[in-house]
């Protein structure tokens, strides 16, 4: 079994007597047919039948008109378009799972032919890969055909759109669900790199003692994608970047960096700590946000010809906590913008006085480097060889990238399947991460626009206080741009 991040993260007494989840015995996949499933779950299943943690029925549900043979047909498409090297042995084995009910979601017989395909199963795991809207109705029909019992239930970001909409969710699903058979899948939190930054800080001593607000001037989070809305307009023209990644993913990963060392590392006290420090981040301000809009988004297939929703935003947090009072937390999010690629920079603050004449200009920094080619790194000075006491840059790097990455939809669905919550957002924490964003989310702040393939707008500069300016990533982990300087 794949080790729980509790495993990996080290357990106190709390941990250990945490009751062990029954694991899931049936896997039912509302919105079969859609592209979730296409891209990214069935390709996930894949590598869980290849690893042997996927045994049981996978039960496909959704309102196509299609039969099984269909729907393996879509199964063996998308995994001979997103796995490699599929082993044809591992293929079959997994068709060999798979059965699947067509039928509307509104129809109680739908469920009744679901819940004679889940037969003996005591525990089904339930993957709604389908829209918000249509919870409410299927939570309903699972309990009126007795699916729910035992059941835990998988349920996509986003978690509403707002904080009262997301409130509402909460409330339908608790209808039927207790909070901890929920698991809420925000992907970022199924990313190697994104755990790391929760292991690199608490698993090294050297850390703890500067991470606070006497040493660390500021951190910056960077999450650049070089592609457009790539087909889902509709979708995205809903939401904007604050709603689709700040508020979930770089909300997640500011958790991370920023929470007190949890009790112990079960699921429950790392939660706990995401939790307060969502609570502690000041609700944003339109002062502290600069949206921004790629030029030509407003032809996108699906996006409102007058549209004012943001492709990029750049945010500043503000954390008012003990340790991190006066620390402010830069995060930029755009698509179209010169490179794909996430990164963390921690910058630490200058030496008190100058010994050896003018200060470096560059600041000691940690930085890390999310995706898509994982690394640490941590820049100092050294001294230039020579008779003078000048310094040079030094970067110390050690690339993280493994041979064999377990996909975050794979570990998440494993996770789910065995019960695990460490890894999926708890109700209290994406509601109190709502109310971090929500008073900006329906402000007319201006919405400036940029070219394709720049750092957004000029304005972005704005958001970070003093002489120094974003830290754009590279390419690759080793080609990342330092503060440039203020104009
Ligand atoms: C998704 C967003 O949650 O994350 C997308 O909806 C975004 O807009 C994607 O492109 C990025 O994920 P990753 O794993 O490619 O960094």
């Amino acid at each position: 079994m794949a080790p729980g991040l509790s495993q990996i993260v080290g357990q106190g007494a709390a941990a250990v007597l945490e009751s062990k989840p029954a694991e899931s015995d049936a896997l039912v996949l509302f919105g079969a047919t859609g592209d979730l499933c296409h891209r990214k779950i069935f390709p996930s299943l894949y590598q869980l039948v290849r690893r042997g943690r996927l045994k049981m029925p996978v039960i496909g549900v959704a309102k196509a008109g299609w039969n099984r043979d269909q729907l393996v047909a879509r199964l063996r498409d998308s995994i001979g378009n997103f796995v490699k090297d599929a082993d044809p042995a591992v293929v079959e084995s997994l068709v060999g799972l798979v059965q699947y009910v067509d039928g509307d979601y509104g129809a109680l017989e739908t469920f009744r032919q679901l819940r004679g395909l889940l037969g003996e199963a005591q525990h089904p795991l339930h993957y709604f890969a389908i829209p918000p809207s249509m919870f409410p109705i299927v939570v309903t029909q699972l309990a009126a055909a007795d699916c729910d019992r035992g059941a835990r239930v998988v349920v996509e970001k986003p978690f509403g759109r707002d904080l009262a909409s997301a409130h509402a969710l909460n409330r339908t699903l608790h209808q039927i669900f207790e909070e901890r058979a929920i698991c809420r899948i925000d992907h970022y939190l199924g990313k190697e790199p994104v755990q790391n930054l929760l292991f690199f800080r608490f698993a090294n001593s050297f850390l703890e003692p500067i991470w606070n607000r006497n040493y660390i001037a500021s951190i910056q989070i960077t999450m650049a994608e070089d592609i457009g809305v790539a087909g889902r307009g509709k979708f995205y023209d809903e939401a904007g970047a604050i709603r689709d990644v700040i508020q979930n993913h770089l909300l997640q990963v500011i958790s991370f960096l920023a929470m007190e060392p949890p009790v112990n590392g079960s699921g429950e006290a790392l939660r706990d700590e995401a939790v307060k420090v969502f609570k502690a981040l000041r609700p944003l301000a339109p002062k502290d946000l600069v949206r921004g809009q790629f030029k030509g988004y407003r032809e996108e297939p699906g996006v409102a010809p007058d549209s004012k929703v943001e492709t990029f935003a750049a945010v500043r947090f503000h954390l008012d906590s003990w340790r991190w009072s006066g620390v402010p937390f830069y995060v930029r999010a755009g698509k179209r913008l010169p490179v794909t690629a996430t990164e963390v920079v921690v910058e630490l603050r200058q030496p008190p006085t100058r010994v050896f004449g003018d200060p470096p200009c560059q600041p000691n920094y940690l930085r890390f480097r999310v995706g898509p080619d994982p690394a640490i790194a941590m820049g100092a000075h050294a001294k230039q060889a020579g008779e003078r006491m000048a310094g040079r840059e030094v970067e110390l790097y050690v690339d993280e990238r493994a041979p064999e990455q377990m996909e975050p939809y794979e570990r998440l669905i494993g996770d789910a399947i065995s019960g695990d919550a460490t890894l999926f957002a708890r109700e209290d924490e994406v509601e109190a991460a709502w109310a971090a964003v929500d008073p900006v989310l329906n402000v007319a702040t201006p919405v400036y626009e940029y070219d394709p393939g720049t750092w957004g707008p000029p304005e972005a500069f704005n958001i970070i206080y003093g002489d120094c300016g974003w830290h754009d990533p590279g390419p690759t982990a080793q080609s990342w741009t330092r503060w440039p300087m203020r104009f």
